[in-house]
């Protein structure tokens, strides 16, 4: 696991008031929105926390948000579920992503989204959990993920998973 490189002139680092994020600007209004009025917010009252990649102007290239849910067995594919207890089950969310349209198409999505998953990973090493879930925003956010071995939950098509077996192999080899 050698962890996520960045371009140079990026750097990652912990959502804080004073980064500008009513300027943050992806395509998806949700999205922006979530940064501008709600992930600091939900970050002080410890729902979820927000990581910002900065360019050099100190500009926000991009965010994810990860927080923690419960799935249902009976949500889950047979295969993962098959030695699960029957029960609900502790998931990690990855509920929001985005990268600003000025940077977007350069790869550091990807970039991001491996380090989102390496952040999920680590965590899961203190407090487990059976995988990482994404609520797709639409088909192309979905076609991005399913790149990554996401896979679609049964009965909920923009609902993906992502074992944490699957989750571990992808960061080992990162
Ligand atoms: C989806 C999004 C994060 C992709 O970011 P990006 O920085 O442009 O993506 P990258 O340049 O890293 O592309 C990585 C790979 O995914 C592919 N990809 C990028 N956007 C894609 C899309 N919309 N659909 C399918 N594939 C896509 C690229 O072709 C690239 O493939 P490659 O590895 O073969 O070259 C970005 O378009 C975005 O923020 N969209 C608006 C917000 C959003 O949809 N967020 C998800 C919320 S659920």
């Amino acid at each position: 696991m050698s962890g996520v490189r960045f371009p140079p002139d990026y750097r990652l680092d912990s959502l804080r008031r004073d980064h500008p994020r009513n300027h943050f600007k992806c395509g998806q209004e949700k999205v922006d929105d979530w940064l501008a009025t709600k992930a600091l917010q939900h970050q002080e009252k410890h729902l979820s926390v927000t990581k910002v990649l900065l360019d050099g102007a100190g500009a926000i290239a991009g965010y994810y948000t990860l927080a923690t849910k419960q799935v249902d067995f009976a949500d889950l594919s047979a295969d993962v579920a098959k030695h699960l207890p029957r029960r609900l089950l502790p998931a990690a969310l990855l509920a929001w992503f985005g990268i600003s349209l000025a940077h977007q198409g350069k790869g550091l999505g990807k970039l991001l989204l491996a380090q989102a998953l390496s952040d999920c990973y680590q965590a899961g090493q203190i407090f487990a959990f059976v995988g990482v879930v994404v609520d797709c925003i639409d088909d192309a956010a979905k076609q991005f993920y399913q790149r990554w071995s996401f896979e679609e939950l049964p009965g909920h098509p923009y609902r993906l998973f992502l074992s944490a077996t699957t989750l571990e192999a992808i960061v080992k080899d990162l």
